[in-house]
Order: structure tokens, then sequence, then C-alpha cells
């Protein structure tokens, strides 16, 4: 009996700190970078206004560098609503709560490129 919960308790432990490292990996793998989801955000939803090679004539937002320097001004316009000034996507709906948190999450993150 004795034997049974020694193992019991050790197997408990292993499953508890598989539990932890696996659930750390996750986090990590979530990081927001420039290439890996705000580029593709802003190609689809900020196009073809910000994006010089369609056409775009308003401030340029193709490059991670633009991106990273506005980053402020972009969360605050797509953080407004429809109708009020400055609000971002021009005259489009407002992006939707993931959408504007992949920018968020970006900015927490450390605006990484990559
Ligand atoms: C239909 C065209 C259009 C789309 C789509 C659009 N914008 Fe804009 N954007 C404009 C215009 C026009 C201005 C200039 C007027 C102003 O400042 O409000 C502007 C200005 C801005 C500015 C300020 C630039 C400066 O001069 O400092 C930011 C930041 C911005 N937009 C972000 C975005 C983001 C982010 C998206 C996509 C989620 C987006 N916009 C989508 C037309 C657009």
């Amino acid at each position: 009996m004795r034997k049974f919960f020694i193992s019991a308790s050790v197997l408990s432990f292993i499953l508890m700190f598989s539990y932890c490292s696996s659930s750390k990996k996750a986090a990590k793998a979530a990081v927001v970078t420039y290439d890996a989801g705000v580029m593709a955000v802003i190609s689809e939803k900020c196009t073809p206004c910000h994006i010089p090679d369609k056409g775009g004539r308003v401030k340029p937002l193709n490059t991670y560098d633009t991106v990273r320097a506005n980053i402020d001004d972009i969360i605050r316009r797509i953080s407004l609503n429809p109708g009020e000034k400055g609000f971002m996507p021009f005259k489009h709906d407002k992006l939707s709560d993931s959408t504007i948190a992949v920018f968020k999450q970006w900015k927490e993150d450390g605006l990484r490129e990559k």
C-alpha cells in the first residue's frame, strides 16, 4: 500500500512537471512577429491605401520599419469606432477583436520582425 502511494505521488509529480513545461512551450510559440502575423493583416486590411505597390497614396505601412514606427497610432486608430475621427481602416468595417489583439500582442511581445 505504501509503495502504491509513493508511486502515485511520483507519477503525479511527473504529470505536473510535463504539463507545466508543455504549456510554457505553447506560450513561446504564440509570440507575434511582423513576419508571422502583422504583415498578413496589414496586406489584407490596409490595402490598397497604405501599400504603395497597390497604388496607395497615404503613409506607407508596407514594411517592418514603417509599421513599427507607427504602432501606437495604429493601435489607437483601429481601436476607435467607425465614424470617429481618425478611425482605420478608413471607410471599412472595424477589425475584429482578435485582429486588433494581434497588433497589441505584437507590441507587448517586443515588436519583433522574426
Ligand atoms: C480606404 C483607404 C484606407 C484603408 C483601407 C486604411 N487606411 Fe489608414 N489612412 C487612410 C487615409 C486617407 C489616411 C489619412 C487621413 C487620416 O490621417 O485620417 C490614413 C491615415 C492612417 C494613419 C496615420 C498616418 C500618418 O500620416 O501619420 C495610420 C496610422 C493608418 N491610416 C493606419 C491604418 C491601418 C492600420 C489600416 C488597416 C487596418 C488602414 N489605415 C487602412 C486611408 C486608409
